[in-house]
């Protein structure tokens, strides 16, 4: 695809990143170009994916360092993570492949000070949704545009394997709905390009769903 709407938000969910180096998790990395970001900064980065295929090319374009990547084969809607371990989890684009109580487990993974970040696709429901989602229409064209001028002036860009897609995915309400039972005191910001960023900071005193 010539403008990647997930690759766009990289500058912004890097803008996130707690201070100092940390370890990060990217869940559901695709062929790892956000995790490629995260150890370009420093970080030690596991990068996990439920698609062997995806592992494989993510491993194949090695790393930028000067973090290390650890590319894993995992399902994170099944298989354990550990508790108040990650400095930074992002899922990009990944949420709406996993079952509903993953942003719980994802809280749970962060150390204190811990920031998760969630760039997910969210339906349009309201009248403001459509009317977002109707503007981004002429901006993404040109952005299009723009993008394949410069590849083609470039030579060209070899097209890598395609991720895995849903097509199903939440309304923007529901994502909210999520967003305060899962996360109390997350941010839910809905982008241009039909995304919805989801901006959660664990304070580390206590289970903040608790009673
Ligand atoms: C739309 S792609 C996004 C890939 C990448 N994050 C990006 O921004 O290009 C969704 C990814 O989530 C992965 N995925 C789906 N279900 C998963 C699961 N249960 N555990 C881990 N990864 C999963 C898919 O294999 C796919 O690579």
């Amino acid at each position: 695809m010539p403008f990647n709407h997930n690759d766009h938000y990289h500058p912004l969910l890097l803008d996130l990143l707690p201070p100092g180096p940390g370890i990060a998790l990217d869940v559901g990395c695709g062929t790892g170009r956000f995790a490629r970001r995260l150890a370009a900064t420093g970080m030690a980065v596991e990068a996990v994916d439920v698609s062997a295929a995806m592992v494989e090319a993510a491993a194949g374009l090695g790393s930028p360092g000067p973090g290390e990547i650890v590319y894993r084969q995992a399902d994170v809607g099944t298989d354990p993570l550990p508790e108040a371990h990650y400095d930074y989890i992002s899922c990009l684009a990944s949420l709406h492949h996993l079952p509903v109580g993953t942003l719980t487990k994802l809280r749970r993974a962060l150390v204190p000070g811990g920031v998760l970040v969630v760039l997910g696709l969210a339906r349009p429901s309201t009248p403001a949704d459509w009317a977002r989602a109707a503007a981004a229409v002429p901006v993404n064209a040109l952005a299009r545009l723009v993008v394949y001028a410069g590849e083609r002036l470039n030579g060209g860009v070899e097209d890598g394997p395609r991720a895995p897609v849903a097509d199903d995915y939440p309304t923007l309400a529901e994502v909210r709905r999520e967003a305060v039972r899962q996360l109390p005191g997350s941010t839910v910001r809905p982008l241009l390009f039909w995304r919805t960023l989801i901006t959660y900071r664990e304070l580390g005193d206590g289970d903040p769903t608790a009673g």
